[in-house]
């Protein structure tokens, strides 16, 4: 494995005069896995952007490999120009039109008319089908995209990119909300195309995955290109060292030792709604109580019931050993309870809005009008932007302008610019890069030292073990294991969650 597929050099982009890019080299060989690594905002998906026609360069050249191998200039000026061209991408936030079949979305643009010139559904679900196969999807491709599973939408996904004979596939932080089976699924899959010499350049922010699929790696840094490294004679150390530009920790823990014997919140008997199970749980003053288990095992839906979102076909909570009565978000605000979701877009922020007017929406909402002034917010925007180290470009730039990492943090920085004393984070750290991780573990650590209690929510072992004082497993809606951290490994916890 050698050749060289595609080579793009000194690449400068910039957004309303921000330097985003500059002068940045990306070279990709024939039949590998391509990681491209590095902080949140530093212009990963905006360099695969260019190289598939979504935005324009200011500066630099493509070139890319014909079929006798010779390097051949390349400007698109379209997604169709790249896809002629054999270069696909599944984006982070998927691209599907979600009213449309799985087989219509896939051969949209291209969809076989019989000799009257009218759709011939038939041979368009064939067509449909053959690609979703080589996906590993096996639904009717006659299905709606938007009755499917995040992980059924990446297949359609990918099997859009496959029926253009993609040489090139660009998988945008693709596990991010998969499970661990679906994430060895993708793996095999991967591994697949390779072999057929496909080329893939793969985005992720998860060290094992880099480790585990990846041949080389190349580490941006703040629009910066810094470096290209075989993956074998890399360790993670010197990795995040390269990507975050300073020595760093991988093994430092954080919510260790932390348990007082101060109650603060407790569930009694609370029963998730489509499961048998009774969940009894307590959490101390000062603590973070991780709570791991499998896709499906009720972890999300116990903390919608503890915000208020869901309610408890029976059972209670009491916070300060008094009964509590949420029956809405606001009643667990008022109460001293704060989330962060899953699912930043639909409940975390609004995304049309601005990094300061959602953050303002949390801090400034109790002040008396008089109070609430533009300096006031700007203020607020810049300590929680420093705090959380967010990279932005104004206080006024809309959320959805923001890196996925960014955004992640703008939905926590909201409810930390609240008075609670006891905070949900539900996924805390999907989609944040290492260095920006790092910093999210500390400020909880701060939070916790201050007396707040924090729930965490998490599907990443080394996270749960690094950053909880206890542990609980869950499975089915029970909890099959209740434990300090220190007592606890990966196959312990791992074990408890599938018994
Ligand atoms: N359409 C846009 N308009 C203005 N600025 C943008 C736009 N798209 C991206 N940016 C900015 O460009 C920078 C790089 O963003 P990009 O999305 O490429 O980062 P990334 O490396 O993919 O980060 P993440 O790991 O968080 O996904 C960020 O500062 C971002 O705010
Ligand atoms: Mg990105």
């Amino acid at each position: 494995m050698g050749t060289f597929i595609l080579e793009m050099e000194n690449i400068t982009k910039k957004f309303s005069g921000v330097t985003v890019l500059d002068n940045v080299e990306f070279r990709l060989k024939k039949g590998e896995v391509h990681v491209l690594i590095g902080e949140n905002g530093a212009g990963k998906s905006t360099l695969m952007k260019i190289l598939t026609g979504i935005y324009q360069k200011d500066k630099g050249r493509m070139r890319l490999a014909e079929e006798d191998g010779s390097m051949q200039t390349i400007e698109f000026h379209s997604p169709k120009d790249a896809l002629d061209k054999g270069i696909s991408m599944v984006f982070q936030e998927f691209n599907l039109m979600e009213n449309m079949t799985i087989a219509e979305n896939i051969c949209i643009g291209a969809e076989p008319v019989n000799k009257a010139g009218i759709l011939d559904r038939k041979a368009m679900n064939r067509h449909a089908e053959k690609y979703m196969k080589m996906a590993g999807l096996n639904v009717s491709p006659g299905k709606t995209v938007s009755s499917l599973t995040v992980a059924q939408k990446q297949c359609v996904e990918i099997a859009k990119c496959l029926s253009h004979h993609a040489r090139i596939l660009i998988l945008d932080e693709p596990t991010s909300s998969l499970s661990e089976k679906e994430v060895a699924n993708l793996f095999h899959l991967i591994e697949d195309l390779k072999k057929q010499g496909v080329s893939i350049v793969y985005i992720s922010h998860r060290m094992e995955e880099i480790f585990k699929l990846g041949d080389r790696i190349t580490v941006f840094r703040d629009g910066q290109y810094i470096d290209t490294l075989n993956v074998k004679d890399t360790s993670e150390k010197e990795l995040v060292k390269l990507i975050i530009g300073r020595e760093f920790d991988p093994s430092e823990t954080y919510g260790q030792g932390r348990i007082s014997g101060e109650m603060i919140l407790e569930g009694k008997d609370l029963q998730i709604r489509k499961f048998k199970e009774k969940v009894n749980f307590q959490l101390y003053k000062g603590e973070i109580l991780g709570i791991f288990g499998l896709v499906g095992a009720g972890r999300t839906e116990l903390a919608r019931i503890l915000f208020g979102i869901d309610k408890t076909k029976e059972g209670n909570l009491y916070k300060n050993g008094k009964r509590l009565k949420i029956s809405c978000p606001q009643d667990a605000i008022e109460n001293g309870i704060g989330m962060v979701p899953e699912d930043r877009k639909q409940l975390g922020l609004i995304t049309k809005m601005s990094i300061r007017d959602n953050l303002a929406l949390a801090k400034l909402r109790d002040m008396p009008w008089v109070l609430k002034s533009h300096e006031r917010e700007e203020k607020l925007t810049e300590q929680y932007g420093r705090l959380l180290s967010i990279v932005y470009q104004s206080s006024a730039q809309k959320a959805e302008r923001l890196s996925g990492g960014n955004q992640q943090k703008v939905a926590i920085a909201k409810w930390l610019a609240m008075n609670l004393d006891v905070l949900i984070l539900d996924e805390p750290t999907r989609g944040v890069d290492v260095g920006a991780k790092a910093e999210i573990y500390e400020i909880m650590r701060e939070l916790t030292e201050k007396g707040m209690s924090i729930i965490m929510i998490s599907s990443d072992l080394p996270e749960i073990l690094r950053v909880s004082s206890r542990v609980l497993v869950m499975h089915d809606g029970g909890i099959r294991l209740n434990e300090k951290t220190e007592n606890l490994d990966q196959e312990k916890i791992m074990h408890a969650a599938i018994s």
